[in-house]
């Protein structure tokens, strides 16, 4: 008999009044039966969550940071078992989940560290007329309780980069995590409880986004919401939230500049792990690469020959490379995405079918700019790799883009290096480096259509916080 999971409200495992069956996405197989919380079960965790506001924002720092690293000493003791979930829910091949658990005791403990240096600053007011002889300083507050969506391309690892900044904060929580891994939320939420988080400062509520993401977004008592999926959700959000604080981490068709007279040796294999972890359902996933006209022959072979090799097949099979999508729809989608480039000229010079929900990894060249795969974010493992002239040539391309997260070149030149530093309108730009570098104490956040706001620990603590201000006025 499947797992019947409950609702997490004010420290207490609750039974839902209705459930939904949670299937593996590569063997379909239903792994657990997790509960939909009504609009009603979400009011009780909002209330919860109010209730514990005090608690939170009384609690000394080392005492925030202890929470969150017995969150940590715990989570080490269960790397494999932590993996495993992941695994199950989010068809993660086991390595990458195992990779994604290590990230997540990383940023866990960033937040310990971070709630031990949340401080404001001094300001000399004697800087403007009529300021002379006052003390001034600002201090950061705990804005209160958060609203987190989070999405199931990291089930545990993003879930991390929002409860860790707001516990570090003094703040309390309600969480919805995406309806395809709410397993990983749970765990955590288990361990936190463990780690002595006091009653109803985190709160997992699971269900529809109708129901319990409306409820969250809608509600005056949350004050921030931070959400990562795709744009059209996160617009809608941003334009229901009224006064709430917003931090949306949003898509990306991310893309690399390959320059003449890299080494290939160095720029392959990065670019197939980013390309091709998790299937390519990474917001930084390596989507486009344009690849200087002089390199791009010896470029696409080598790739190919790379993607090849290749395993596709079970999450849970060490040797497993590239697993199921998250949902059979997101195949189809994908094969029809790669049809309609195939008509319009594009060749698969590898992959361009399914074997189950595994789309077999894909290489695409002469892509258009206005085709499906190319313009929109594809969450899925295909790639394009396109012939430019130039690095200059390369960036207008990167750069016509809706999206702006990540963008990575490789060059030899320091001048062109630092001059496509200034020029690719994105969040982050990582030389000589794929764009799905992240370690995950940097700020990482988009612009244009890719979100608004800053995760990384420090950052996402900022928009967590008020800054008050404190003039002492010694006249
Ligand atoms: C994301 O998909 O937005 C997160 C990428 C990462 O943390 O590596």
């Amino acid at each position: 008999m499947a797992l019947k999971k409950k609702l997490y409200i004010n420290g207490e495992w609750i039974e839902a009044k209705s459930y939904t069956e949670l299937k593996s996405p590569y063997s379909e197989e239903i792994i657990a039966e997790i509960p939909q919380a009504t609009e009603e079960e979400v009011n009780q965790a909002i209330d919860a969550a109010d209730r514990a506001r005090e608690t939170m924002r009384k609690m000394p720092a080392h005492q925030r940071a202890g929470i969150l690293e017995k969150l940590v000493r715990l989570l080490e003791s269960r790397v494999d078992e932590a993996a495993r979930i992941i695994a199950l829910e989010a068809a993660k091949p086991i390595t990458t989940a195992r990779e994604e658990v290590l990230r997540t005791i990383q940023t866990y403990k960033f937040a310990a560290e971070e709630a031990k240096r949340i401080h404001g600053e001094t300001l000399p007011l004697d800087a403007a007329p009529g300021g002379e002889n006052r003390i001034a300083y600002t201090v950061r507050e705990p804005l209160g309780i958060i609203g987190a969506i989070t999405p199931f391309n990291f089930p545990m690892n993003l879930v991390a980069h929002k409860l860790g900044p707001a516990i570090a904060a003094g703040n309390t929580i309600v969480l919805k995590p995406a309806s395809q891994t709410p397993l990983s939320a749970f765990f955590i939420a288990e361990l936190l409880e463990e780690a002595g988080l006091p009653k109803g400062a985190l709160n997992v509520v699971t269900g529809s986004g109708r129901v319990v993401g409306e409820k969250l977004v809608t509600d005056d008592r949350i004050k921030v919401i931070t959400f990562t999926g795709s744009p059209e959700v996160g617009i809608g959000i941003r334009n229901k939230a009224g006064l709430k604080r917003v931090t949306l981490e949003l898509g990306s068709n991310a893309a690399l500049i390959v320059d003449d007279g890299v080494d290939l040796n160095k720029v392959i294999p990065r670019s197939i792990k980013g390309a091709f972890s998790n299937q390519g359902q990474v917001c930084i996933s390596l989507q486009r690469v344009y690849v200087h006209e002089n390199l791009y022959d010896a470029f696409v072979e080598k790739f190919v020959a790379e993607t090849k090799k290749l395993k596709t097949g079970d999450p849970l099979d060490p040797q497993t490379d590239v697993s199921a999508l998250i949902t059979k729809g997101d195949v189809e989608r994908t094969l029809s995405w790669i049809e309609e480039a195939k008509q319009h000229g594009a060749i698969v010079a590898t992959g361009g079918n399914a074997e189950g929900n595994v789309l077999v990894p894909t290489v695409l060249l002469n892509a258009d700019k206005a085709l499906k795969v190319s313009c929109q974010e594809v969450f899925a493992p295909i790639v394009l790799i396109n012939k430019v002239k130039s690095v200059d040539e390369a960036i207008e391309f990167v750069n016509d883009s809706r999206y702006g997260l990540q963008a990575g070149i490789y060059t030899n030149d320091v001048n062109t290096a630092l001059n496509a530093a200034e020029k690719l309108h994105v969040g982050g730009v990582m030389i000589n480096d794929i764009p799905t570098f992240r370690v995950d104490h940097m700020p990482y956040g988009g612009v244009k259509e890719s979100g608004v706001g800053r995760e990384g620990i420090k950052y996402a603590v900022e928009e967590m916080t008020e800054m008050k201000l404190v003039v002492f006025n010694r006249n």
